[in-house]
């Protein structure tokens, strides 16, 4: 067997530390301001299930997988294949996957950033009490407003970038844990109150019956300009892209979180909660945001600003919304802020491990270059719009939809196949039961048959179909 690594950055005070810590990488804008729109753009109940099927068959078993191969390596996610490609004896191409991970987070940072930026926007408007009283109309043209203003947008790009490589500079342990372990809760806490609020609209059991019966056909079949219906993947594809995005998987973030896990914690388990309670945030936040949607004649597939344009409706009409509506912007802002550091700590750790310079030299440069290609999503709301079709939507954001779509719905299914196909093909089995500490039982055997087979073919099928190769 191979000797046991030691992490160069140090590791979690414990397994809690790691739950936390993975979950804030988890729990983010994914879950809060994704989740709802693209639920929304995909006509609701049939979507969200084919999500909830990816999140339990691929990306839970791929969440072990990625888990297990950081902290067997116990490196950055590039060095970390190195390693285990070397402790296996296999291609030394495996670092590959830590290259494309690299450059998967910094893309998706250069524009998760950017919609951070909004949240916390958001969060000073909405304690300035703009919001109050707000009409559909108003929430909606105040959106506009600054959408439509690249400076503003940059400003406040600016600020959250700034505010993200403070931390990863300092190393992600200090601070983070805290900030995870009070604010998680609050921000869960606040959802609930929104649900509160959401119930007593005219239009919760529409918001909910949208959100959870589902519509096979509309899914699948679109009906193009001549009135035909055609069979489309796309949907399922953004749905698997999706399951992956949410639980920060496929680009190293999840290798590298799992590279300071310590020995003997069950990886298993834990993986398992961390995609529960995301989960249940992104179901919490839908069950909140379809019934305002409805109850003000608002358009559910309006696209990403639909939070935007909701919630603050809400906010405008509830007892002390100011106060409930800037807490809430302010935790959702944490939330990204907590995703946005794993999005950038495998890169800074590879070039400390590598290049032999300091954390903080590290942080600097990785955020700047991710600052500066986060203008163009910024100009993408603005100047540079255009729109396109993918998987049969009008997509109105031009190159911002086209970075979201080649990360989320293809870097990381892709990068999550790699890890699949790596566990399950390339390590041998005790290497993979020695690392999970298990033994060779039903629970074993049910992970490594889903991360053999199923995930792998489930992921290339779905690529497939959406490129035509072969049809189902
Ligand atoms: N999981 C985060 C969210 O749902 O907001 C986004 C994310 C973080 C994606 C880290 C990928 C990643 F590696």
């Amino acid at each position: 067997m191979a000797e046991k690594r030691e992490s160069l950055h140090g590791q979690w005070s414990g397994r809690w530390a790691f739950i936390l810590a993975a979950t804030g990488s988890a729990v983010g804008l994914g879950n809060i301001w994704k989740f709802p729109y693209i639920t929304g753009e995909n006509g609701g109940g049939a979507f969200v299930l084919v999500y909830l099927v990816c999140i339990a068959i691929i990306g839970i078993p791929i969440m072990i997988a990625e888990v297990m191969l950081g902290r067997r390596g116990r490196r950055s996610p590039l060095n970390t294949m190195r390693h285990l490609a070397r402790d296996e004896q296999v291609s030394p191409h495996w670092q590959y996957l830590g290259w494309a991970g690299m450059i998967a987070g910094f893309l998706i940072l250069s524009y998760y950033a950017v919609i951070a930026g909004w949240a916390l926007a958001y969060f000073f408007r909405t304690a300035a009490g703009a919001f109050t009283g707000v009409t559909a109309d108003g929430a909606t043209s105040i959106f506009a407003s600054l959408v439509s203003d690249p400076e503003r947008l940059l400003a406040w790009h600016t600020i959250f970038m700034v505010m993200t490589i403070i931390v990863v500079a300092r190393g992600v342990r200090s601070g983070l844990e805290k900030a995870v372990r009070y604010l998680m809760p609050a921000l869960f806490v606040l959802l609930l109150v929104l649900v509160g609020y959401a119930m007593n609209t005219a239009a919760f059991d529409e918001g909910l019956s949208f959100l959870f019966t589902p519509d096979f056909h509309a899914l699948f079949y679109k009906v193009d300009d001549a009135g035909v219906e055609h069979l489309t993947w796309g949907p399922v594809l953004v749905a698997l892209g999706h399951a992956f995005f949410t639980l920060s998987l496929g680009m190293g973030a999840i290798m590298i979180y799992g590279s300071y896990l310590p020995e003997r914690t069950s990886i298993v388990k834990t993986s398992m909660m961390i995609a529960g309670m995301d989960t249940l945030v992104a179901l919490l936040a839908g069950m909140a945001i379809f019934p305002i949607v409805f109850a003000n004649g608002l358009e559910a597939g309006s696209g990403p600003g639909l939070i935007f344009q909701t919630l603050p409706i809400a906010f405008g009409h509830m007892p002390a919304g100011a106060f409930f509506g800037s807490l809430f912007f302010l935790l959702l802002t944490f939330a990204a802020w907590t995703s946005a550091i794993s999005l950038i700590e495998p890169a800074v750790t590879w070039m400390v491990e590598n290049h032999g310079v300091n954390r903080i030299y590290a942080s600097v440069w990785a955020g700047i270059a991710t600052w500066l290609l986060g203008i163009v999503t910024i100009l993408s709301f603005n100047k540079w719009a255009f729109s396109f079709e993918f998987a049969g939507q009008v997509k109105e954001s031009g190159i911002f939809d086209m970075l979201d779509i080649l990360t989320a719905n293809i870097m990381l299914p892709l990068g999550g196949l790699f890890i699949a196909l790596f566990a399950g093909w390339q390590m041998r089995r005790q290497s993979n039961l020695d690392e999970l500490n298990m033994k060779d039982g039903v629970g074993f055997q049910v992970w490594y048959f889903l991360i053999r087979y199923v995930s792998p073919l489930a992921v290339a099928l779905v690529f497939l179909n959406v490129i035509g190769v072969i049809t189902l």
